[in-house]
């Protein structure tokens, strides 16, 4: 042997054992050129889509407590509220459909009470959504409108009790004057008690008398304090995701079934006693506490975008405004919404923004004309689309204008697709956008999921969403946004109506699916370009994307969606000599039908740990069933 064929022998000896060797395989080979920049990514690539839907703001992200809090009711009486007669008490309730606060609240709950002292107290009992959680040292803000039969002062006693024990959990009085509707408002502070979602609302009177009700509400403390606000936990949950826009109000939510069950924003802005609260698609009532200036205040919140939908004259239950004279007073309608939003106070809308609390305007960018529109049988989104599109581009000619399927006769700035799928679809569409056309619009993915596991997703749906979302890094350039659809649910029996969600809770508590963390492990670490980069060798189920910022971070996502663990030789070229220290978080799973649940929220979850590139090279192994997120620090 001469002494150029052994060390040749030597090198592949080297390189053979040098390298981990899994199931007697080679490993595959992943090669990014740093210096080589292959196409822009979008910083608005994620953000999320919303609507009521699975109790997603009412019994959600919406922090009130009290559930139908407007008394409405059907033969079974009103809904959600109970009749409280304790000891020798004796009342009855009804509700007045001639007696409300308001021209939007033109009924009451009329409580009779014809016998009650203060050891025998009569009232009524709100059960909350599925409970109503009560935190220790926690202070409870609640107001009602009332009225009586008497000019006299009537005491009124507020609490939350404890369902199985009757303690008392909090509590606060409230005197009542006078034959007039007015405002009560009140406050409350829990004890030392342990924090639980088994308890309900008493609302009670200890004299014989008849008390008027309406609009009886309860927040406990918001995100950020806000009034009217949203809850804590779930709040903390999407800003983990680092959401770069809100798509809203939907959805189906914003079609309505019928055009009068539209998002109609003009009914949903303002006092909630001028909120006449209306019936969504998805079979429950929707109070209307999320309206036009919650959502935008949920943007603030979150430093996120408002992107706007605006009903476009079709309904899911088939209605269709025909494009022409009949449509221009919905197409006013999006152009007073979009003034609410984004006007000045010398504005007719932007002043009533300003009157609601908000004179600052909010930057809008997208608004996407309808939901779906490919649903609509008439055919007639291309001319709904372009009279939507000539009014908003004339009046607000910087705004992008989504449609929300492929139009002829005009071209929109975006196009809005929708992908709900099982895993393996999931896999394929990974490649979707890989050779799609550059030239058309812009696409907004603006609704999509990998649907296995209920009520939320389990292992394997976030094992085809982390494939499906390296698919979209790849093709950020085109693919400029998405939003992962449902975002929340009800855990509750009734509170689901689609099977598959991105994160679920009760009246306490919330949790993460294994594909919330896949979201927020993708969205906390992306650069602003696609390096040139080459993947060989590898199992079909492996996905990649790298994403990098010059002089700051490379971003990597691998994804393993089978079943053996995968080895991979990863070369950066341009990284540089020297070791650098990169952290890598993990989510894996044993199935890919492991799950979280409400009662075991943490069964799934990233795990961080770091390793050493070392000579722009690292010899790695991505295990069974595995997400993971690489993240290098150039800086
Ligand atoms: O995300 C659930 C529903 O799916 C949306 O309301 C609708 O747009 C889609 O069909």
């Amino acid at each position: 042997m001469n002494d150029r064929i052994r060390r040749t022998l030597v090198a592949l000896l080297i390189a053979t054992f040098a390298a981990p060797v899994l199931f007697g395989q080679a490993p595959a080979s992943l090669s990014v050129d740093l210096g080589r920049s292959k196409a822009p990514v979008s910083p608005t690539l994620y953000g999320l889509m919303t609507e009521e839907i699975n109790y997603s703001y009412d019994g959600g992200l919406y922090a009130e407590s009290i559930r139908n809090r407007t008394f409405r009711s059907d033969w079974t009486g009103i809904l959600n509220w109970f009749l409280i007669e304790k000891g020798t008490s004796s009342a009855k309730v009804d509700v007045d459909s001639k007696e409300g606060p308001s021209t939007a609240l033109t009924t009451s709950a009329k409580l009779e009470v014809t016998r009650a002292d203060a050891n025998s107290p009569a009232g009524l009992l709100n059960e909350g959504y599925w409970g109503i959680a009560v935190r220790p040292h926690t202070r409870y803000t609640g107001s009602f409108y009332a009225k009586s039969n008497s000019d006299g002062a009537l005491p009124v006693k507020v609490a939350l009790v404890a369902d199985q024990s009757g303690q008392v959990m909090a509590s606060a009085s409230v005197t009542v004057t006078g034959t007039a509707w007015k405002e009560y408002k009140f406050e409350m502070q829990s004890g030392n008690a342990p924090a639980s979602a088994e308890n309900h609302f008493e609302l009670t009177i200890d004299k014989a008398a008849t008390l008027w009700l309406q609009l009886v509400s309860l927040f406990p403390p918001t995100y950020h304090d806000r009034p009217n606000g949203n809850r804590v936990d779930i709040m903390e949950k999407l800003a983990a995701m680092h959401p770069s826009f809100l798509r809203f109000p939907g959805g189906n939510y914003l079609e309505g079934g019928r055009i009068e069950t539209r998002f109609d924003w003009k009914k949903m802005i303002g006092p909630l006693v001028d909120r006449p609260t209306h019936p969504t698609t998805w079979s429950y009532h929707s109070s209307d506490g999320m309206g036009l200036l919650e959502y935008l205040q949920w943007c603030e919140d979150l430093r996120m975008e408002p992107l706007l939908g605006v009903y476009a004259g079709y309904s899911l239950g088939g209605q269709v405004v025909k494009p022409g004279p009949d449509l221009e007073p919905y197409v006013q309608e999006a152009l007073d919404e979009i003034e609410y939003v984004t006007g000045g106070t010398g504005t007719k809308w932007g002043a009533m923004r300003a009157r609601d609390g908000h004179p600052a305007p909010f930057k809008l960018r997208y608004v996407e004309v309808g939901n779906e529109d490919s649903f609509d049988r008439a055919k007639t989104y291309d001319g709904r689309f372009a009279q939507f599109f000539k009014a908003i581009k004339t009046k607000y000619p910087d705004l992008q204008v989504i449609a929300t399927m492929p139009v002829n006769g005009i071209t929109p700035d975006l196009v809005d697709d929708h992908y709900y799928h099982r895993e393996q679809r999931a896999f394929e569409l990974a490649r979707r956008y890989d050779n799609a056309d550059r030239k058309g619009p812009k696409i907004f993915v603006g609704e999509w999921a990998t649907r296995e596991g209920t009520p939320t997703p389990n292992f394997g749906s976030a094992l085809g969403d982390a494939a499906f979302m390296t698919g979209l890094e790849r093709n950020s350039d085109l693919v400029v946004m998405a939003a992962y659809a449902p975002l929340f649910v009800n855990v509750n029996p009734g509170g689901m109506q689609w099977s598959t969600d991105l994160i679920g809770y009760d009246a306490l508590s919330s949790y993460g699916s294994p594909a919330y963390h896949a979201q927020v492990m993708f969205s906390s670490c992306l650069g602003d370009h696609t390096p040139e980069s080459s993947l060989s060798g590898a199992s079909e189920k492996v996905f990649y994307s790298v994403t990098a910022t010059a002089k700051s971070k490379v971003c990597m996502k691998l994804v393993n969606a089978a079943s053996t663990a995968q080895a991979v030789t990863i070369s950066l070229k341009g990284l540089g000599d020297g070791t650098r220290k990169a952290t890598l978080d993990t989510l894996k799973a044993s199935t890919t039908w492991a799950t979280n649940t409400i009662a075991a929220p943490d069964r799934i979850v990233p795990v961080r740990s770091t390793v050493n590139v070392k000579a722009e090279r690292l010899e790695h192994v991505l295990p069974a069933y595995s997400i993971q997120v690489l993240e290098i620090n150039l800086q």
